[in-house]
Order: C-alpha cells, then structure tokens, then sequence
C-alpha cells in the first residue's frame, strides 16, 4: 500500500494533461489517448531538479559535465547503471551518444548492411525498424513471432536461423522487452538467437529500451553479456521510456567490442551524429544515477495497471490480452470483436473514442490487433477500459 499511495502521487489528470500540449494529448476533446509511448506521470525529481539547475545556470554555451564532454559523461552514467544493475561494464569508450534511437537504428543498419542486404526483423515490430531497413534501401527479412496455445508470443527460432542462411543476411533487429507484445525474452531464447546469430555471422542490433520496465521479477539480460556476443552485438538505449524523458532527446549506442565500432565508424563517422543537447544529457545521467526511488514507484503504479488492463480485458467480449512481461503496453487481440471491416485501432477510435495504437503499425498482418498504452493514472484508465468494453460488447451484441 506504501508504494501504491507513493506512486498515486504520480498521477496526473486529464486538465494538465490537456492543457499542457504534448502529442500524446493532441487528441479531440472527447477522445482519451492510449496510444504513444510517453507516460502520464509526474517526472522524476531529479530530473526535473537537474534541468531546472541548468535552465537557471542560463550557461547554454558548449558544455562539460563532470569535466567531461556531455556524451561522454551519459556514456559513463550507462556503464555504472548496468555494472550495477546487470554486472556488466558497458565499456563508456565504445559508447556513441546521439539525439535518438530511432537514429541509431538507421545508422547502424547502414553501417552494417550494404544496400540490398537483408536485415531480419521479428515481427510485430515497433514501426521504425522496418523503416530503417526500407529507408535506406536495405532488405527486409520479416520473422513473423508464434503464439503458444495461452496466446503468449515467442520468437520463431526456426524461421530466424532459416532467414540467417541467407548469404545475403546480415542483421537481426531484436527489441527486447519487446513492443508491441510486452515480452521480456529469456536468457535461453536470447542464447538460441545469439547461436543463429554466430552461426551466420549476423550483427545483432539490440534495442533495450525498455530494459528498466518489467514485472513479477522478469530478468532482463542485456544481450551484449550472452557468451561470445560482445563481438556482434549493438545495443541502443536511453532513458527516455523509463524515465518519459522522449521530448529531451538523448540516446546511445554500445558497439560490444572496440572492432565493432570502428567497423561503424568506418561508414558512420561520429560527427555525423552531432551530439545530444546538454538538457538531455542532464536529465539522462540525473534518471540513472537518481531516479531509482521515482522508478519503483512508477513500476508499482504500472503493475497494479497491467493487473487491471489484465482483469478488465479478460470480461471484454471479443477481445484478449496477456500479461505484458515489461513495458507499459498492451497488446490486444480484438479479432473476436465485429469491425464492419475496420482495423481494431479504427474501430476503437470511432466506436469508444479511445485512440489506441493500431496493430498494422506493426506489420501489416495486425490490424486485428492494437496496442494500448497503459501508463495513465487509474482514474484515466478506468476511462478508457469502460469505454473500450461498451464499444466490444456492443459490437459483439450487435454481430456487426
Ligand atoms: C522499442 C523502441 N525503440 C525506440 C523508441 C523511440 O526512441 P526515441 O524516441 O528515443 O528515438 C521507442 C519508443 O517508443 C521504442 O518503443
């Protein structure tokens, strides 16, 4: 109960939400959103303490923080993050920073692959890596994921190491946990890609972002510390999921061994990156040295959310979901609901004036499927769950 009335503080509502303009709330008046990854939480006290320190400073000028250049200085804020959370020294000279990791997957999919080259996506995919293989005029290798019969996903081990054979692969893009479908894998799932992935000599690009965000004590393994994958691993993160951070622009690349980066750097030269601004910055070192008190708080709030997404969708007609392992997203399976042959993320949108992500986002095979962001206070929630059950059970009532 602590942690639950420490986290209610976080909660904030619907005026302010509004009022305060972002995109997720750029929604008409009679619409709640549910869709884009940011949260509708407080921000960490150290975070905006740090921000707020810099914008007083009025020293905008080129930076150092701790003596260091700005980059550098997140680069060794992630290294002491994931010694002390992982046992893993993220070697910070073997770090790139950069404004974002949609960015990072573009880059690193140029760097890694010629044009023409497959890169293997697992699919339902967040939309971005599709387009950083298409954009920049690469292969897409689809993997379409499997569901067990308790609906849960999987990675389709066969069908990876068969799209690995190619002799023109040369990538896998892994996001782990994994949105849309909440999977946090295991290390014996995540060993099975990193042996196709050493077999085939395939880089492995591996975008946690979502690393911080699980439940039930689900084990997040950076993939980078499997056995022998140092070597052909890229991970991608930031502090902008975790922390809701996305408008302050800061992310960054880990090339797992000194060869790796230079093979980067060979097509992608590091002042082609630019650098991340210095708020940025602040704000990212702030999160993973300090917000740890914020994020146990914000991951109970998340949980007894999940448990409700869970609860409410399980009476929903027509429509199912199972418990998201990590992140604050749900994956729905509206494929029972009658849509008059709209996509479920329309339908929803028209019929319960909720707009959820919808599922031909992720691949153009979902759109019986839509992604409900949870990571709202629980009085908006409720919202938005009694909205989404008139919608399907009238539908269901209705047969059309
Ligand atoms: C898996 C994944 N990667 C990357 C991003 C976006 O990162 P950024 O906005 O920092 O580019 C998101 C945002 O939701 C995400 O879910």
């Amino acid at each position: 109960m602590t942690a639950l009335s420490a986290a209610s503080a976080l909660e904030l509502g619907e005026a302010e939400l509004r009022a305060r303009g972002g995109r997720k709330w750029a929604v008409p008046p009679e619409v709640l959103p549910a869709w884009l990854a940011d949260m509708d939480l407080a921000v960490a006290p150290p975070v905006a303490e740090a921000v707020r320190r810099l914008a007083a400073s009025g020293d905008f000028g080129y930076g150092l923080r701790d003596g260091v250049r700005p980059g550098a200085a997140v680069a060794e804020a992630f290294a002491q993050r994931m010694q002390r959370l992982h046992g893993w020294w993220a070697e910070p000279a073997q770090t790139q920073a950069m404004a974002d990791l949609v960015q990072a997957l573009h880059t690193v999919v140029v760097a890694f692959a010629e044009a023409g080259a497959e890169a293997i996506v697992p699919l339902p995919s967040y939309g971005p890596f599709a387009e950083a293989v298409l954009a920049t005029g690469r292969t897409l290798a689809p993997s379409p994921m499997l569901t067990d019969a308790d609906g849960r996903w999987r990675l389709d081990l066969d069908g990876l190491a068969a799209l690995a054979a190619s002799p023109r692969a040369r990538l896998l893009l892994l996001c782990n946990p994994h949105n849309p479908t909440g999977r946090v894998f295991t290390r014996g799932e995540l060993e099975a890609v990193a042996a196709i992935a050493d077999a085939h000599g395939l880089v492995v690009v591996s975008d946690e972002i979502h690393a911080d965000l699980r439940f039930d004590g689900a084990e997040h393994v950076p993939f980078a510390t499997l056995p022998g994958a140092a070597e052909r691993t890229v991970t991608l993160t930031s502090a902008t999921k975790a922390f809701n951070l996305a408008g302050l622009r800061c992310a960054l690349a880990h090339f797992g061994t000194p060869e790796l980066l230079r093979r980067y750097h060979r097509t992608v030269p590091a002042r082609m990156h630019g650098v991340p601004g210095l708020a940025g910055v602040e704000a990212t070192v702030a999160a993973w040295r300090e917000g740890d008190a914020w994020l146990a708080d914000a991951l109970a709030l998340l949980s007894a959310n999940r448990e409700r997404v869970v609860e409410a969708v399980g009476e929903m007609p027509g429509v199912r979901v199972v418990a998201p392992e990590g992140t604050y997203l749900a994956w729905l399976d509206c494929g029972g609901v009658p849509r008059g042959g709209r996509t479920a993320g329309r339908f929803f949108l028209e019929r319960a004036q909720v707009r959820l992500s919808g599922g031909e986002e992720f691949g153009a095979a979902y759109g019986d499927w839509a992604r409900l962001n949870f990571a709202t206070s629980g009085v908006l929630l409720e919202r938005i769950l009694e909205r989404l059950a008139r919608a399907a059970a009238g539908a269901v009532a209705a047969g059309s």
